[in-house]
């Protein structure tokens, strides 16, 4: 076999006249009369090789066989293209190799579909021959970008005194609010490993351990439903520190994603990030990952129309609810079916409806403006700042409700109406969630973040008086509206983290068995310890401007949580389950 000496992207005119071995895939084969075509493909990028029977007539016979993806190396000189043929959108579009030389290394069969970046066919098509999708040089670019980032953080993390330290995969459940993967134990009959939801556990036990700084690129594991930006596997930059407050953990965090953005996309980040409380997050833009490339705040209107004649809106406020308004600017003009669609939009977060106003120049256009006095109308006409033109869309429920529902409707409008700038990055943190909140589902309080999140010191009596308003010493990083990461300081006194178990109503029977060793290891001189995990995936996503983290995962799994190339998931044999002292019944309920 001939050795390759360059690669596809890299012969220009300095090279003329010398003689290359270049290796690859076939791009494309055009004949031309006596001449034959080729591009020849690799990871980095695409040479023309000429066939001229005037140089050899054997190889140029050869060259009529090769077909799409086969697999050749190739040797010849590298000449100028002739005038006209030079093609100025490849990087070495002023140069082709004459060959002198053909080793076909390997067949293929007709591809499934095209190798281009814009190949029409279903995603299912792609992930199923997903080798083939991954020459497109577009997701070959996103894993070029995705090791570049990894390089990157590993580097900073490396210069700022973090020692990369590996966790199990086979361990007990560690809680982050998904359900577990569960490995069967052959040599513990009955006995299951979980895989971690994150190596939370673990890093705060190195903490304790004396390791001072630790990170990890770590895959976590999560059976929850899948989404675009999820996936049940997915890759955390997981990192931990002692002695720290919050400011340390969110200055080195701006610090990497500085570097990261700056050296990816060339792009100086503006620092230090916005930070709001969860709870003006959810005030002014309804969610606790608000997209701050635009305004359309959201606004209280409650003490407005609590006293209105409007019984809906009036009644809502009486029981407990909340009323809130946004003011779509200058869209007076939206259509029924649009206000129509946008009513379904906003049912989908549960909304029961969605009241509007339209501003017109002397009057309002409402079905509900009859309902208002001139005081109220004044009133929410200041609030809003209404103007002529303008479009106010209400919705009246309890404050959960409404604040999802006009938080995605404001995401929605923000898309709609243009207003998101995609090549603007804000990022913010989001502090003070509470510490606790109430599942419905569950029909008990649960841990907003995890149960290892430390109290606010302040909020720690309230813990047994008042468990719902005590504020957690959490934080999100959110970058466009997406959470990108979150940690938070941890408990590292086991009085206060038994105290916290009991506020989520676990006993202490349940938590000796499932945690007892780490309350166990707070008695042996735990530091004061915290630190944060980044979605990795969600990450470069974000860094390649792609709308699915299936793009930069080589092999995703779909939305049934299946991998079309391999079939995983599959039955396994009875002798295997055997083994495990296992037997299945398949019970389906719904
Ligand atoms: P958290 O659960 O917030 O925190 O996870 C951290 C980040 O991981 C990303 N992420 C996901 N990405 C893709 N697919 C998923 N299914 C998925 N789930 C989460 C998100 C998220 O912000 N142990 C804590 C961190 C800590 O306290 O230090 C934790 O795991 O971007
Ligand atoms: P109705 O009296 O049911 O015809 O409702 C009058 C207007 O109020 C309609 O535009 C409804 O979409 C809207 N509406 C109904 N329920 C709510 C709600 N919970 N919040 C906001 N608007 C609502």
């Amino acid at each position: 076999m001939m050795k390759r000496t360059r690669h596809c992207n890299e012969l220009s005119s300095a090279d003329l006249g010398s003689e290359v071995v270049l290796a690859g895939w076939v791009q494309r084969r055009r004949d031309h009369g006596g001449l034959i075509f080729v591009d020849l493909r690799d990871r980095e990028g695409i040479t023309q090789v000429v066939f001229n029977p005037e140089v050899d007539k054997d190889i140029h016979q050869q060259a009529h066989v090769i077909r799409n993806e086969f697999v050749l190396c190739v040797r010849g000189k590298v000449e100028r293209r002739p005038e006209g043929m030079v093609n100025p959108k490849l990087k070495t579009g002023e140069i082709e190799v004459l060959v002198s030389e053909l080793e076909i290394l390997n067949k293929a069969k007709t591809p499934p579909f095209v190798i281009e970046d814009r190949t029409e066919v279903s995603e299912n098509i792609r992930l199923r021959y997903r080798y083939l999708d991954l020459r497109r040089p577009m997701l070959q670019e996103n894993f070029i970008l995705r090791h570049r980032a990894a390089a990157l953080i590993r580097n900073y993390l490396n210069n700022h005194g973090f020692i990369d330290i590996e966790t199990p995969m086979l361990t007990r459940s560690t809680p982050e609010g998904a359900r577990d993967y569960l490995v069967p134990s052959r040599v513990n009959p009955g006995n299951f490993y979980a895989l971690p939801q994150s190596p939370q556990l673990f890093k705060q036990l190195l903490m304790i351990a004396g390791m001072n700084r630790y990170y990890q690129i770590v895959k976590c594991f999560r059976d929850e439903d899948l989404r675009a930006d999820r996936q049940p596997e997915f890759t955390q930059i997981d990192i931990e520190m002692s002695f720290v407050d919050e400011d340390d953990i969110m200055t080195l965090s701006e610090g990497m994603l500085e570097t990261l953005f700056k050296e990816i996309l060339n792009i100086s980040i503006k620092r230090p990030f916005k930070r709001l409380t969860y709870q003006e997050a959810t005030d002014r833009y309804g969610l606790d990952k608000p997209d701050l490339r635009f305004d359309l705040e959201l606004k209280d209107v409650s003490d407005i129309v609590e006293g209105s004649q409007f019984k809906l809106f009036a009644g809502c406020v009486k029981k407990g609810g909340r009323v809130k308004a946004i003011n779509a600017k200058g869209c007076i003009d939206f259509s029924r079916k649009e206000i129509d669609d946008l009513t379904k939009f906003v049912a989908v977060y549960r909304a029961k409806g969605l009241a509007w106003i339209k501003i017109k120049q002397d009057e309002w256009q409402s079905p509900i403006a009859k309902f208002f006095s001139e005081a109220e109308k004044q009133a929410l006409s200041e609030r809003l700042h209404m103007e002529p033109g303008d479009l106010i869309f209400f919705v009246a429920d309890d404050i959960k409700v409404v604040n999802e529902a006009l938080g995605q409707l404001r995401n929605h409008l923000g898309h709609k109406l243009n207003l998101v700038d995609n090549n603007r990055f804000e990022f913010c943190w989001v502090t003070h969630f509470p510490l606790l909140e109430y599942d419905e589902e569950e029909k008990r309080n649960v841990a907003l973040h995890h149960p290892f999140t430390a109290p606010l010191p302040d909020d720690v009596d309230l813990l047994e008086k008042d468990p719902l308003a005590v504020c957690s010493r959490a934080y999100d990083i959110v970058l466009n509206g997406a959470e990108i990461g979150g940690g938070s300081i941890r408990i590292h006194q086991r009085e206060v983290q038994e105290r916290v178990f009991k506020a989520l109503n676990i006993d202490r029977e349940t938590y000796e068995n499932k945690f007892g060793f780490l309350v166990e290891a707070l008695e042996y001189g735990a530091p004061p310890h915290g630190g944060i995990a980044f979605g990795f995936d969600r990450l470069v996503m974000i860094l390649c401007n792609k709308e699915s983290i299936r793009d930069v995962i080589a092999f995703p799994k779909t939305q049934k949580a299946t991998c079309l190339l391999t079939g995983a998931p599959e039955e396994v044999d009875k002798a295997q389950l055997k083994e495990l002292s296992l037997k299945t019944r398949i019970v389906i309920t719904d």
